[in-house]
């Protein structure tokens, strides 16, 4: 009679030497009782349990379950340390364990080990670990100057290996930017400034997403000045409008002087992408050639806007409504961009008092009929 060590150490010298023979023996079934019995593979996701059943009949005497060469149970005698094996069937028909909380490190294969009629036989049960996409190192968000070269990376974990790829998020953008964790982008545009996302995708589950913003500095580009005719002692704005990053700063010259702020009657404003001066009650000295000036770290851009007199209009409602309406698109005298001549403003002044002086006659010629 065989008892206590010697016994258990035979026994799994046995199965070890079996272990080598390929023989399929007793079936061995997967996951659940569901599965067809061809089945050799259990595939769990990381952090779930995995239950390996073996298919046994009557005539079986001894049963083992091994991982790789390590016994884990002999019948109902546990001999894996690992409180995560448990036992959930030993019966008639069948002999089964379960992994719980399966990590990585279990993958592989198992088999189990049966004696039936003093004739050893194996079966083997591969276990495959499934994790979820991960992504584990993403760029930061970064700003960075209009011709840089900026390459950006995602870094990802899973099982299976997941695949990584990178989209530019963007109305006008369709498709990949690139399919690997690496995005290089030579010399960046201000036009490819924005959200860009990092995917990780393996079966196992949704995708895991992030993005980074990227952030293209340039020097300011005046994109609107226009020249603005004001009766006096009406109201005048000018408006100089800026694309830049970061914001530009505005400055307002007449000639060579600085227009501030503290000046009475006028109020400049400066947000985001303009500027804008207010002249409350426009006098004769406010009339000229202003320069904006828009700057941000990068560099600076000018543009001049001539405030010019218009005549002023008559009290007749009629004509009011119709002079201002013909103010209000000027499309004419366009913005006067570094010191490219424009129009003279005198020049301009004559053109609008004729543009007057025809307004009223058309307003005259239909009434008269009356
Ligand atoms: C079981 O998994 C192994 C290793 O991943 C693979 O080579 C084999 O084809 C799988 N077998 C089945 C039946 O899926
Ligand atoms: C299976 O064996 C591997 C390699 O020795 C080990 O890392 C893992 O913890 C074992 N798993 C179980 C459930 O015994
Ligand atoms: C940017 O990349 C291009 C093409 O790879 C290279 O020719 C150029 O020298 C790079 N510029 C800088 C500043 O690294
Ligand atoms: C505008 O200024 C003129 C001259 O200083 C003054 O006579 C007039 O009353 C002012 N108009 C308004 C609306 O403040
Ligand atoms: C406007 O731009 C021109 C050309 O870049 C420059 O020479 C000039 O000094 C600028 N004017 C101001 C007021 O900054
Ligand atoms: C307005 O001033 C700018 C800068 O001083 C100058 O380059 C431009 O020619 C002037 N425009 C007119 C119409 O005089």
């Amino acid at each position: 009679m065989w008892s206590g060590l010697s016994c258990r150490t035979l026994w799994s010298l046995l199965m070890l030497r079996c272990g080598l023979v390929q023989a399929a023996g007793v079936p061995v079934r997967s996951g659940d009782a569901g599965f067809p019995k061809a089945m050799d593979n259990v595939t769990v996701r990381q952090g779930d349990s995995a239950i390996l059943r073996c298919v046994v009949d009557s005539r079986v005497t001894r049963v083992a379950w091994l991982n790789r060469s390590t016994i884990l149970y002999t019948g109902n005698d546990k001999w894996s340390i690992d409180p995560r094996v448990v036992l959930v069937a030993n019966t008639k028909s069948q002999y089964s364990i379960e992994i719980q909380n399966v990590d990585i490190y279990d993958e592989g294969p198992y088999t189990c080990s049966v004696q039936t009629d003093n004739h050893p036989k194996t079966s083997r049960v591969h276990l495959i670990v499934q994790v979820p996409p991960r992504i584990v190192e993403i760029s930061s968000n970064i700003a960075v100057n209009e011709g840089t070269n900026v390459s950006l990376s995602c870094i990802a974990t899973g099982r299976p290996e997941p695949v990584v790829t990178w989209r530019y998020l963007s109305p006008k953008a369709h498709g990949f930017v690139s399919e690997d964790e690496y995005l290089e982008i030579t010399g960046i545009t201000r036009e490819q400034s924005g959200l860009y996302e990092c995917s990780a995708a393996n079966d196992v589950s949704s995708p895991d997403v992030r993005r980074v913003k990227v952030t293209v500095n340039y020097p300011p580009y005046i994109l609107d000045a226009r020249n603005i005719g004001v009766p006096l002692g009406h109201q005048g704005i000018l408006q100089c409008d800026a694309l830049a990053v970061p914001a530009a700063d505005f400055f307002w010259y007449k000639e060579d002087k600085r227009l501030t702020e503290s000046r009475k009657g006028v109020k400049v404003e400066n947000r985001e992408t303009y500027s804008r001066v207010t002249f409350f009650n426009v006098s004769e000295q406010d009339y000229g050639n202003y320069t904006c000036v828009a700057m941000n770290r990068l560099g600076h851009s000018n543009a001049s806007v001539i405030l010019f007199e218009i005549l002023q209009p008559s009290s007749s409602p009629l004509l009011q409504e119709e002079t201002t309406a013909a103010l209000t698109p000027l499309k004419g005298p366009g913005a006067v961009h570094d010191g490219n001549s424009g129009c003279p403003p005198c020049l301009l002044c004559t053109a609008l008092s004729l543009l007057l002086f025809l307004i009223p006659l058309s307003l005259l010629l239909p009434s008269a009929q009356f």
